[in-house]
C-alpha cells in the first residue's frame, strides 16, 4: 500500500510521519513547502505521479481567530483544495482520508454529538471546514474523520501553551464553561493507520463515510490545564483560576460543548481512541524532554 500525507508538517502529519504503519506500507509526504494543496494543477500532477492508494489531508488552515478576518484564505485551504484533492484521489483510485473538526457544530446541544446530529458552524473556520467535508464527499471513495482539540509535543497547542506560561507565570487564568474532547495527535494518527488498515488501503469500503474520532473522555480546557500542570516534573507553585468564555474575548466563537462520541468508529471499525488522561502524560514528557 502507498500513502500520501499532505501537510505533512503540521501537528497530525508529522505524527503520521512516525506512526505505526505496516513495514509493508509506503508513506510519502509532502510538507506546505513541497504541496501547496490549493495550487490544483501541482496537485493532481503529484498525485498522478506517487499513484498512492490513500491520500491522507493533513493540511488545513487551522488560526480559528484569524480566520474569521481571513475567510476567503481559510476557505481556499479548508475548503476549495480539499476539492482538488477529491479529483485527484478520483483519478488515482485512492481513498480520501480528510479530517475534519468538532467546530462544524454550534455547540449548543446538551449532550454528546453523533455524526448524524445537524452541523451549524458559529465560526469562518467552522464554515470553511464544513466546506472541506463536503468537497471530500464528492470523492468517490473518501473517509470524513472529525476530531476534536488536538495536543502533541510536535507542534503548537494548548498543552505546549500551557507549559510555557507556567515557566513564565505565577497565574494562570483558563477557561472553564468550553467542554470538548482532547485527542493525542498521535492516537488520532495511530487510528488513521488502522482503518487504512482496515478498510485495506482504500480497496474495501468502510461502512459510513464519516466518524467522529476523539478522546472518549471530555474535559474543559481548565480541566486540561490542571491535568497539564500535574503531569509536568517542573512543579507549578503558582494559581490556576477558572474563568468564562466572557472573561476571555476572543474573535471567533468557540462551541460551548463539542463532544463528539466516537461510538460509530468503535462499532463499525473496532477502533477505539485512549482516555485522554493517559495520552496527555506521555506527550508532557516528551516535550519536557525536548526542551531539556
Ligand atoms: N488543532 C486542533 O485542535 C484541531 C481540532 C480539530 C480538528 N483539527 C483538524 O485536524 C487536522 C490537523 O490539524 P493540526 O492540528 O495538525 O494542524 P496544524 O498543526 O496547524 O498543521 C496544519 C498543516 O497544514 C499545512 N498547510 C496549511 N496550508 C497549506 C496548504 N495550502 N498546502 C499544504 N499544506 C498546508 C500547514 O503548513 P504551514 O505551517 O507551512 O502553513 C501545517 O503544516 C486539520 O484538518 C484540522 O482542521 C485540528
Amino acid at each position: 500500500m502507498r500513502v500520501l500525507v499532505v501537510g505533512a508538517g503540521g501537528q497530525l502529519g508529522r505524527e503520521l510521519r512516525r506512526a505505526p504503519w505496516d513495514p509493508a506500507t509506503a508513506v510519502v509526504t509532502r510538507r506546505s513547502a513541497e504541496l501547496d494543496i490549493t495550487d490544483r494543477d501541482a496537485v493532481l500532477a503529484d498525485v498522478e505521479s506517487i499513484e498512492p492508494d490513500v491520500i491522507v489531508n493533513a493540511a488545513a488552515y487551522t488560526a480559528v481567530d484569524r480566520a474569521e478576518d481571513d475567510e476567503a484564505r481559510a476557505l481556499a485551504v479548508n475548503g476549495t483544495a480539499v476539492g482538488h484533492l477529491a479529483v485527484a484521489a478520483d483519478r488515482a483510485q485512492a481513498l480520501l482520508v480528510q479530517v475534519s473538526t468538532d467546530y462544524v457544530f454550534d455547540g449548543t446541544a446538551a449532550g454528546w454529538y453523533v455524526e448524524t446530529d445537524p452541523t451549524g458552524p458559529v465560526s469562518a473556520y467552522g464554515r470553511t471546514k464544513l466546506a472541506g467535508e463536503r468537497a471530500a464527499a464528492v470523492a468517490d471513495r473518501c473517509v470524513i474523520l472529525r476530531t476534536a482539540w488536538v495536543y502533541g509535543a510536535l507542534g503548537s497547542n494548548f498543552v505546549t501553551t500551557v507549559l510555557r506560561l507556567a515557566a513564565e507565570r505565577d497565574e494562570l487564568r483558563i477557561v472553564a464553561d468550553q467542554v470538548g474532547c482532547p485527542t493525542s495527535a498521535a492516537d488520532l494518527a495511530a487510528a488513521i493507520v488502522a482503518l487504512t488498515g482496515w478498510s485495506e488501503g482504500g480497496a474495501r469500503p468502510t461502512p459510513s463515510r464519516l466518524y467522529h474520532v476523539a478522546s472518549p473522555e471530555p474535559a474543559t480546557w481548565h480541566e486540561l490545564a490542571i491535568a497539564v500542570l500535574e503531569a509536568s516534573g517542573v512543579p507549578f507553585t503558582g494559581e490556576c483560576h477558572a474563568i468564562t468564555t466572557a472573561d476571555y474575548p476572543t474573535r471567533a466563537t468557540r462551541p460551548a460543548n463539542s463532544r463528539l462520541d466516537s461510538g460509530r468508529l468503535a462499532r463499525d471499525l473496532a477502533i477505539e481512541l485512549p482516555g485522554w488522561r493517559r495520552s496527555l502524560r506521555a506527550v508532557v514528557a516528551e516535550i519536557e524532554q525536548g526542551r531539556r
